[in-house]
């Protein structure tokens, strides 16, 4: 037939046929059988099943941080931190930013806030971004520590450790191409070195693979009255700018 099916008359007879030349001259009812004809499309279309779309890495690691942000939200393990704080404070800028610019700890108003380097630091990192040539959505800001320790002081060591696996979520998960490490705390944190900021400043350290240069934390800037700070401070955007290939800012 025009559409390939096999006419069902045709099989019969056919097989009636068969059945008289044999000397088959009756056959009672209900004792043919006849397989339904088969329709078979002349051009069958094989529809493969779609293929589960691959998880696209990018989303994966949004959904990871998110998810790390609800941990770090719920975190009480330094008892005195969880105790004292208003909130966590996670970060922010997008995944795979030109620089991470690292501090500590949050201070007073990034407690109040949720939100990193929004004090008086911040305003002066803010300067040191865009005199770097970029903007706060192109970079990524984050501490070391994601609470608030009381009046301030220096994070102790149960705290880091505590802390660590966090950051380092966090860090896998934005994958900065370059870090700008803020201050004496952090530089040696991320360095592994037990040495002051003066010998740490000048080189080029890698951290999980990531270049990584030390300089001041903005807030030593802002209480240097001598201006010492701040022309190092310049040095190390330079070195920072040289490593990631672009131009050193005007100086100011
Ligand atoms: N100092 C830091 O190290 N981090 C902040 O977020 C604010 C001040």
């Amino acid at each position: 037939m025009a559409d390939g099916s096999i006419d069902l008359v045709q099989q019969v007879r056919a097989h009636l046929e068969s059945l008289s030349a044999a000397g088959v001259l009756f056959v009672p009812r209900g004792e043919v059988v006849v397989r339904a004809p088969l329709r078979v499309a002349a051009n069958p279309v094989v529809v493969a099943p779609a293929p589960e779309p691959e998880p696209d890495p990018f989303e994966t690691r949004l959904r990871e941080l998110e998810v790390l942000r609800t941990e770090v939200a719920a975190c009480n393990k330094c008892s005195e931190l969880f105790a004292t704080r208003l909130q966590t404070v996670f970060g922010s800028g997008p995944l795979e930013a030109e620089i991470a610019f690292i501090g500590d700890a949050p201070g007073s108003d990034e407690d109040a806030q949720g939100e990193p380097f929004v004090g008086k630091g911040g305003d002066l990192l803010g300067r040191i971004i865009g005199a770097c040539g970029y903007t706060h959505d192109r970079v990524y800001l984050f501490n070391a520590i994601k609470c608030r320790p009381p009046k301030n002081r220096t994070p102790t060591n149960a705290e880091c450790a505590n802390c660590r696996d966090f950051f380092r979520r966090q860090f896998d998960a934005v994958r900065p191409k370059h870090i700008f490490a803020l201050g004496e705390f952090v530089s040696r944190l991320l360095t592994g070195q037990n040495a002051t900021l003066t010998e740490l400043r000048g080189k080029v350290h890698q951290y999980r693979g990531v270049p990584l240069i030390c300089t001041h934390h903005p807030n030593d800037i802002e209480k240097d009255k001598t201006g010492r700070l701040k022309r190092e401070t310049g040095f190390d955007m330079k070195l920072l700018l040289d490593t990631i290939g672009r131009a050193a800012p005007e100086a100011k």
